[in-house]
């Protein structure tokens, strides 16, 4: 159906015939059809052009506001702006126009916004404020190593029109090259602002009264066996463990290389935080996704009820630039909401998607799809989609989604070793970059699991796999030349398969 408006032109070349020349006119119509039809439909995307990061996440008066590292000008990264969408239920998010611009001060890097309630800055109550990183490519061009510092900016008109703190910057670099990504909260114990900072190779913790005047507090650092890539994107929050009703405090850090499965990701550690110091007893990474497609993930601020929920950009640092889309680049994963688990010492994330999701699934019958619960089954929509179930025996086994021209991903699960293997080698188009298969497969150790509930959701040019209502995620794109239509699972029976359902998932592109 989403092919419907490219048809009139591929007619057209189909019936101009014979000469070398139309075959080509051909071949580039058919690979723009295919490329366009990567836009996921229930994702966000940018309406056209580069984005990276997600930025400024705060809800405010019934909206979610997305914030995001934008580059009107081109499909590749450059002078970086914060591009701006609102949504009521973080899945039909609503365009809005460009928030905030490079200045003299340089572009407009990562970070975060709150709402002023008691007008601490002195800007209006209420306004929204954002804080973010000023990158001046100029002082770097020019070999100095203080070319990042923090700024801040206030909208009176909920994130509509900005205006630029006069007295930028408001925390100018101390002599770290890679100074930057604030996110701040507002920390209720202390009724201040805090902020976690990311210094190259640790996270710095600062406060403010007014978000104009800050004053460092301390330093987190890690002793890392594994060479990981310059830390990024911190978000520092306060988490209930549900089972035992312990307070602990999450770190989230991201790494512009050397995550489990290459290149760029997310990974974070429990603690203790005192108002001033984080601690931690944990004694190795922990990784919010093992797939690919999850980088600088960060939750938003000022939820309703508390909610933790995370986004993240879906994209590898390792490829982002290359991947195979012509008219825009790139796209958000699912929203996710947070969770802790564990006792004693011991706490993991889990990342469910956000409930809201329930919302836009409609249930196909599974009697049409041959059996219930089918062993292997045709759907043309397979990738606008949701699968799953639970497999009742704890083995090994393969699911296979794959498209009538041969092309293939796998998910292993490997009982006697505990572990996932993800293969995305033939999935597609795969050559635009030999670091998007490599590795392959992609691993995901999960331990001894004592249930195995899966949820796939593809849409378009990524597949969201969730392990166990969030305990273990893949996240991944892929490319495939004709949409994935084909289901199969080896290694069980029909009778160690439950609760087996099939959703087409319901378009929730954006309103404009
Ligand atoms: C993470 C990141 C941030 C930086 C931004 C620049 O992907 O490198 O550290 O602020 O992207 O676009």
């Amino acid at each position: 159906m989403k092919y419907l408006n490219l048809l009139p032109s591929l007619l057209l070349a189909i019936l101009l015939t014979g000469c070398e020349k139309t075959n080509k006119v051909r071949e580039n119509i058919k690979e723009k059809i295919v490329r366009e039809s990567y836009r996921p439909t229930f994702h966000f995307t940018p309406q056209e052009k580069w984005m990276n990061d997600p930025n400024g996440l705060v809800y405010d008066k019934g909206y979610y506001h997305l914030f995001y590292q934008y580059y009107p000008d081109s499909t590749v990264w450059g002078p970086m702006h914060w591009g701006h969408a609102k949504s009521k239920d973080l899945l039909k998010w609503e365009h809005l126009p460009i928030a905030l611009y490079p200045d003299s001060l340089g572009y407009i890097f990562s970070g975060s916004a709150v709402i002023d309630k008691t007008n601490t800055a002195g800007f209006g109550e209420g306004a929204m404020v954002a804080i973010f990183t000023y990158h001046d490519p100029v002082g770097e061009k020019e070999g100095s190593i203080l070319f990042q510092t923090q700024g801040i900016a206030y909208s009176l008109d909920d994130g509509i029109t900005w205006t630029k703190y006069d007295g930028n910057p408001v925390i100018s670099n101390p002599g770290i090259r890679d100074f930057r990504d604030p996110k701040v909260f507002w920390n209720v114990d202390r009724e201040t602002w805090q902020m976690a900072l990311v210094a190259k190779d640790h996270v710095q913790f600062y406060e403010s009264p007014n978000l104009k005047d800050w004053e460092k507090l301390s330093d987190f650092r890690f002793e890392d066996t594994e060479e990981l890539g310059v830390w990024e994107c911190p978000d520092l929050f306060e988490m209930t463990v549900e089972e035992t009703g312990d307070n602990k405090w999450v770190l989230i850090v991201s790494h512009g290389a050397g995550a489990p499965n290459g290149g760029s990701g997310t990974r974070y550690f429990v603690g203790d935080y005192d108002g001033t110091t984080f601690s931690t007893n944990q004694k190795s990474s922990q990784w919010i996704d093992f797939g690919t497609d999850n980088y600088a993930g960060v939750t938003y601020n000022n939820t309703p009820d508390g909610r933790r929920i995370f986004i993240g950009w879906m994209s590898n640092w390792a490829y982002a630039i290359t991947t195979p889309t012509i008219k825009w680049r790139s796209a958000m994963i699912l929203p996710r909401e947070l969770e802790l688990v564990g006792s004693d010492g011991q706490y993991a994330l889990k990342t469910p998607l956000v409930k809201e999701f329930e919302d836009i699934l409609k249930t196909v019958n599974s009697e049409d799809l041959g059996g219930n619960p089918p062993l292997s089954f045709n759907y043309p929509e397979l990738q606008q989609s949701k699968i799953s179930f639970e497999i009742t025996t704890l083995k090994s086994f393969k699911i296979i989604l794959s498209n009538d021209s041969d092309e293939e991903y796998f998910i292993n699960y490997d009982h006697e070793n505990a572990k996932f293997l993800i293969d995305r080698s033939n999935s597609g188009l795969v050559n635009f970059s030999p670091k998007f298969t490599n590795p392959s497969p992609q691993i995901m150790p999960v331990g001894e699991l004592k249930e195995i509930q899966l949820d796939m959701v593809l849409d378009a040019s990524s597949i969201e796999i969730v392990l166990n209502n969030g305990s273990y995620v893949v996240t991944n794109q892929i490319f495939p030349s004709e949409p994935y239509t084909n289901f199969e699972i080896q290694g069980v029976d029909k009778n160690e398969i439950a609760n087996f359902r099939l959703h087409k998932v319901l378009k929730a592109v954006s309103t404009n």
